[in-house]
């Protein structure tokens, strides 16, 4: 799993964490979605020996904690539970003695948690790689996921155009980045007042420079126009739940549905990191119809994890 095996910038990989979208190249992002692809076809297996991955989620996770436990299995490893609920942490021991403490344990530490800056902390102390498994800011794995669903679709990514339409979240926020890595227009459609962070806004920005555009629009119809993957995620968050319905109130109107999908290119794919709302950000019918492919995303998260986890604890 180094330069011989037909990844060189994933060597230069080892021991690193994975904090945002942004902690990688454009060289190693395009390295790791071609890697997921190989894992999937079997074309490759990769085998680390004996590998642990802790997980610590401080939030609920389906699709996250359990695609992170296959990829290790498939790997030859195995993950243990670390939840605040059942580890010392959720009485308060600090994150400076947790992340040394199981820095002599296991190998690496998935972290789904709120603060950015928690996270970035256990990264701080911690001797191991540090995973960002979704926190406020950014949810980095999924968009791994997220784009190796559009390569199989159209095989090559650069200019393309992916819109997003709905709450300028974590989710949009690697969207933006590791779409402007990877050479893809990233539109963000939203009403106003739920625009993305504008730091994240001019770092994608700042990566897309000359290659690719990253766009915040405040119209639907405008947003996914001609483009080619169609993405929404809840309009309230882990966190968000109080905000509810006043947030309902303030996306009538956004909703992913069956006619936005038919202003888009007639090849666009509809997708959703999930869970989903049916009826909220998504109709019933953009969500089940024929463009759809959020279950074959949800299953590219295993492929695109176990590619990040082969890359970052190779021997
Ligand atoms: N998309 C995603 O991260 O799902 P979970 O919250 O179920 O992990
Ligand atoms: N934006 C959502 C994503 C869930 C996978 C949240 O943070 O709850």
């Amino acid at each position: 799993m180094a330069a011989s095996s037909g990844y060189p910038a994933l060597a230069e990989l080892q021991g690193s964490d994975f904090l945002s979208s942004a902690d990688i190249t454009a060289d190693q992002t395009r390295q790791l979605l071609r890697l997921a692809a190989d894992l999937k076809a079997e074309r490759t297996t990769i085998h680390l020996g004996g590998r642990c991955l802790g997980l610590i989620f401080s939030k609920a996770s389906t699709r996250t904690r359990v695609s992170f436990t296959v990829a290790m299995a498939r790997l030859g490893g195995q993950t243990i539970d670390l939840n605040p609920q059942v580890s010392q942490v959720g009485r308060g021991e600090p994150v400076a003695d947790t992340a040394r403490v199981l820095s002599r344990y296991v190998d690496a530490l998935a972290i789904r948690t709120f603060a950015q800056e928690e996270l970035a902390e256990y990264a701080h102390w911690a001797s191991i790689p540090v995973i960002n498994a979704l926190t406020d800011l950014e949810h980095p794995c999924q968009a791994l996921a997220d784009y190796l669903t559009l390569q199989e679709a159209f095989n090559d990514l650069p200019g393309l155009t992916m819109a997003y339409v709905g709450d300028g979240n974590n989710v949009a926020h690697s969207l933006m980045l590791c779409g402007a890595l990877l050479g893809v227009n990233v539109r963000i459609g939203c009403p106003k007042g739920f625009e993305p962070s504008a730091a994240v806004l001019e770092q994608a920005r700042s990566l897309a420079a000359g290659h690719c555009q990253i766009e915040v629009l405040h119209d639907p119809v405008a947003t996914v126009r001609g483009a080619h993957g169609l993405y929404t995620d809840v309009w309230a968050s882990m966190g968000q739940e109080q905000e509810q319905q006043a947030r309902e109130e303030a996306f009538a109107g956004w909703c992913l549905s069956e006619d936005l999908v038919a202003e888009a290119d007639g090849r666009a794919i509809v997708l959703h990191c999930l869970p989903a709302h049916r009826g909220e950000e998504i109709s019933a019918g953009a969500m089940e119809g024929s463009s759809s492919r959020v279950f074959d995303q949800a299953e590219n998260r295993l492929h695109a994890q176990q590619a990040l986890l082969a890359a970052l604890l190779a021997n």
